[in-house]
């Protein structure tokens, strides 16, 4: 049996946490935790997330409708992106929305968190893809965000922010925090003169204790088609693992060409 006041107070210090932490500005970020099949906690509207105490946590179902709301207190406005995930990931059982400073740099220049650089975010989690740019609180971000979510346990949001998911809320928010803290050193490792990358063969070591300790979640070790390939990491995907899938390039590259024939033929 679940004690939701307990994990609505685990939510707040979460929240707290991720505001603490610089993770996200003003009222920025939410977080939501699945109770049950149809019945999940999440963080109210437009509050600052650093000083939420459990009254301000909602409880909506699987589409997202609110169940139980305290006076004043709405849903989060990005509650689809939350569920979309909760509804293609059965074994995810938290999400974690925020806008860390580095991590929402790179989604912001459009450059995924691809380069091998340090042992620690190679197993946690591989390579972090960017999900094309949609309107907050549509079912564009949820849509952009699908593409990836049977690769990856992790995404950045094109120029928003990024999105961390795992089997309990203490593992969605420890892998927000290690995104952020690839970004960083990402980034400081390019103004000292560009990282040095881990080998193909060291990667591939690395996704092999992976392996070993057998980690939950979605992984690109185990499910990238480039690493299934024999190619012994998913980097060269450019962050973007389903490419190859079902020669998925190729048909992209077919109905592109067919629409510009259609256009030419002014169908
Ligand atoms: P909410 O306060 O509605 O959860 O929105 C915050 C946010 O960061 C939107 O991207």
């Amino acid at each position: 049996m679940v004690n939701e006041f307990e994990i609505k107070k685990q939510i707040c210090d979460i929240g707290k946490r991720i505001y603490d932490r610089g993770m996200v500005a003003a009222n920025d970020g939410n977080i939501s935790v699945k109770i049950s099949d149809n019945e999940f906690l999440c963080t109210p509207t437009g509050v600052s997330k650093g000083f939420m105490t459990p009254e301000y946590i909602c409880k909506v179902d699987a589409n997202g409708n609110v169940i139980q709301a305290n006076a004043g207190f709405k849903p989060s406005s990005e509650i689809k992106m939350h569920m979309r995930v909760y509804r293609e990931r059965p074994d995810v059982k938290s999400v974690v929305h925020a806008h860390p400073m580095y991590a929402t740099a790179f989604a912001i220049a459009g450059i995924p968190l691809t380069q091998p650089i340090m042992p620690e975010a190679v197993i946690a989690l591989g390579c972090v893809p960017i999900a094309e740019y949609g309107t907050p609180s549509t079912e564009e971000i949820p849509d952009a965000v699908e593409k990836h979510l049977q690769y990856f346990d992790a995404v950045l949001l094109e120029n928003h922010g990024a999105l961390a998911y795992s089997d309990s809320l203490l593992n969605a928010y420890h892998k927000m925090e290690s995104v952020e803290f690839y970004a960083q050193l990402l980034f400081l490792s390019r103004q000292l003169g560009g990282p040095k990358e881990l080998s193909d063969a060291q990667v591939k070591r690395l996704y092999e204790i992976r392996r070993q300790f057998g980690l939950p979640g979605k992984h690109p070790a185990n499910l990238c088609p480039n690493a299934k390939d024999g190619k012994p990491s998913c980097h060269g995907c450019g962050g973007n693992c389903t490419c190859g899938k079902d020669g998925g390039d190729d048909k992209a590259l077919v109905a592109e060409i067919t629409k510009r024939v259609l256009e030419a033929m002014g169908k």
